[in-house]
């Protein structure tokens, strides 16, 4: 963290230098999604028939963020989903007619769940790699024309197979290697770039260089991959091994390898396990200590990949806890406040370009239940508040603030006593060199007794901050609050609530503040005070 320390405070002396040196990378969107294959049609509902509370609920998202998400559909069911041409609902849990072995099936009618989300929004779609067997490959040749059809004007990104690094010692032998998921990937991508040259030839050129024969990487320039979607950072085949072997396959000189038309460098992340000894809600997901070593391990990542392919790094897929999270921790107000720790967090490495939190149907960590009884969870509230933040992601950079009196941060922010870098958390985003929004988290657990048992009611503690920013500005602040971290409900940003009631549009909560306004003094200092286990988000007026 001495890294982002120092830098924070340099720019929020210097703002000027950010102007002058640095261009602006986030991906816009900042905050997307990522759902799990087999209940796409659960959360987007079809076309004719969309499932209006995720597209309220999505609505929310895109204005907050003044973009449209990109919805990537994948993980582990779309390695497991087997084509069946005969099935009469989108998903099934057997498909004799395919393959009696299978036991999670789609049908046709599963690609109408394309365009039900919100206008605009763009999709990736995750093509099933680790069935390597006769219904595996049919199920690319019969999906490519489905999915290609249904995804014209609105793809973001093909995919195909998903954590192949955990494929070891299940879907593959103990010994599977780089080389050997290299040449599988190879293998189905040629396949699948066929296909769609046959169903949907103008998905495979671009239309404005379709008349252009300048080089052969014209001929696929349009279509654009993520890649490889291992598990974690510390995924054992390796993400500079798996490019490097991709880059050695292709001879350098072969520009029209599929891995040239990566443009996303996918790799995964959770905090740690749903039933993984040792995890609490203050220790894993409310701690920015415990959020930055998990994002500097993408950092790092990214860094050592950077001579190897100009593709983007993202979090294809990410949530608070694998095996779908755990309840008390991934679906409580707690965690609403690690979401928005983490996006921020991620934001302000300016390496990792966005994320995809994932969703799975009745999973803790969802955002949201998207069939009866519809539920707004609160992880969708950090979701709302990181998203404020950061609208605009493209043309913004975040930094860390240095908080927790280390004494080179005095200039820039003063806290009352006992600030504490585990707990104390704060963001800074730039426009064009200045200084616009400020966010600060007080991550330390409160447990206001009605939501928890054993934990009897307690005075809620609160920490008062000044910051740095230009004297006499203007700034409203939005609050994400709720009682309680370990509370399921009541939970507020800005004073308003999205919950099923409403059908997930805002309603305004009596008792809770709205636009709050403060000024900065002559010297520059903004003073705001954070009850534990709340978090801010401040825009400058
Ligand atoms: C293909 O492999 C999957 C498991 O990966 C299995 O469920 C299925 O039955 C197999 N199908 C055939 C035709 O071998
Ligand atoms: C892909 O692998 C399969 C099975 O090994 C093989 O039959 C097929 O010819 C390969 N296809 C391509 C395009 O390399
Ligand atoms: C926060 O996480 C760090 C790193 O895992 C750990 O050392 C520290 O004890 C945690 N802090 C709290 C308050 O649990
Ligand atoms: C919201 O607060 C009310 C009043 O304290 C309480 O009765 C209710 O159970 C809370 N709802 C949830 C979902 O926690």
């Amino acid at each position: 963290m001495a890294k982002f320390t120092a830098t924070a405070t340099a720019l929020l002396m210097l703002p000027a230098v950010l102007a002058a040196g640095q261009t602006p990378g986030l991906f816009s969107s900042y905050v997307s999604l990522s759902i799990e294959l087999i209940g796409f049609p659960q959360w987007a509902g079809t076309k004719d028939n969309r499932n209006e509370f995720s597209n309220n609920l999505i609505d929310n998202l895109v204005k907050a963020q003044e973009s449209p998400l990109v919805v990537r559909v994948g993980g582990n069911s779309a390695d497991r989903a087997i084509f069946d041409a005969s099935l009469t609902t989108p998903t099934a849990g057997s498909c004799k007619n395919a393959d009696p072995g299978a036991w999670q099936c789609i049908g046709p009618s599963f690609f109408d769940s394309y365009g039900a989300l919100p206008a605009g929004t763009r999709y990736s779609h995750g093509f099933n790699l680790a069935t390597w067997n006769s219904s595996g490959f049919n199920t690319l040749r019969e999906t490519v024309p489905l999915a290609c059809r249904a995804l014209r004007g609105q793809l973001a990104y093909f995919e195909v197979g998903n954590e192949p690094d955990l494929y070891i010692g299940s879907r593959r032998p103990q010994d599977y290697s780089v080389a050997q998921y290299v040449s599988e990937w190879s293998n189905a991508t040629a396949r699948f770039e066929a296909y769609l040259r046959e169903a949907c030839p103008d998905l495979v050129v671009a239309a404005s260089d379709s008349n252009s024969n300048s080089n052969s990487n014209s001929n696929n320039n349009n279509i654009k991959y993520m890649f490889p979607s291992v598990s974690s950072p510390r995924s054992k085949l390796r993400v500079p091994d798996i490019i490097s072997a991709a880059n050695a396959a292709a001879g350098g000189h072969d520009d029209d390898a599929s891995i040239r038309r990566v443009t996303q460098v996918s790799v995964h992340n959770y905090m740690g396990g749903a039933t993984q000894p040792g995890v609490t809600l203050q220790a894993t997901l409310m701690n920015h200590t415990a959020v930055a070593a998990s994002i500097g391990r993408h950092v790092a990542y990214a860094a050592s990949i950077g001579g190897l392919t100009p593709a983007d790094y993202v979090i294809g897929e990410h949530n608070s806890l694998y095996g779908g999270g755990a309840a008390g921790l991934s679906d409580v107000f707690g965690a609403a406040l690690w979401g928005m720790e983490f996006s921020l967090c991620a934001a302000s490495t300016g390496v990792i370009k966005r994320l995809h939190f994932h969703q799975s149907v009745g999973s803790p960590y969802a955002a949201w239940s998207p069939v009866a009884p519809l539920q707004t969870k609160p992880p969708y509230y950090g979701k709302l508040a990181a998203g404020t933040f950061l609208a605009g992601a493209d043309g913004i950079q975040v930094k860390t603030l240095a908080l927790g009196g280390d004494a080179d941060d005095g200039s820039d922010i003063s806290s009352s006593s006992g600030s504490d870098k585990d707990v104390d958390s704060a963001y800074g985003a730039y426009i064009n060199g200045e200084l616009r929004r400020l966010a600060v988290l007080n991550l330390r657990e409160h447990d206001d007794g009605s939501a928890s048992a054993t934990q009897g009611s307690r005075r809620r503690g609160s920490k008062k901050h000044t910051i740095r920013v230009a004297p006499r500005s203007n700034w409203v602040v939005k609050r994400l609050t709720a009682p309680g971290a370990r509370d399921r409900g009541n939970i507020t940003f800005n004073g308003f609530a999205y919950e099923a009631a409403s059908n997930g549009k805002p309603v305004r909560v009596a008792g809770r503040t709205t636009d709050e306004r403060v000024r900065a003094d002559g010297r520059g200092g903004v003073s705001v005070t954070v009850a534990d286990s709340e978090a801010v988000v401040m825009i400058r007026t």
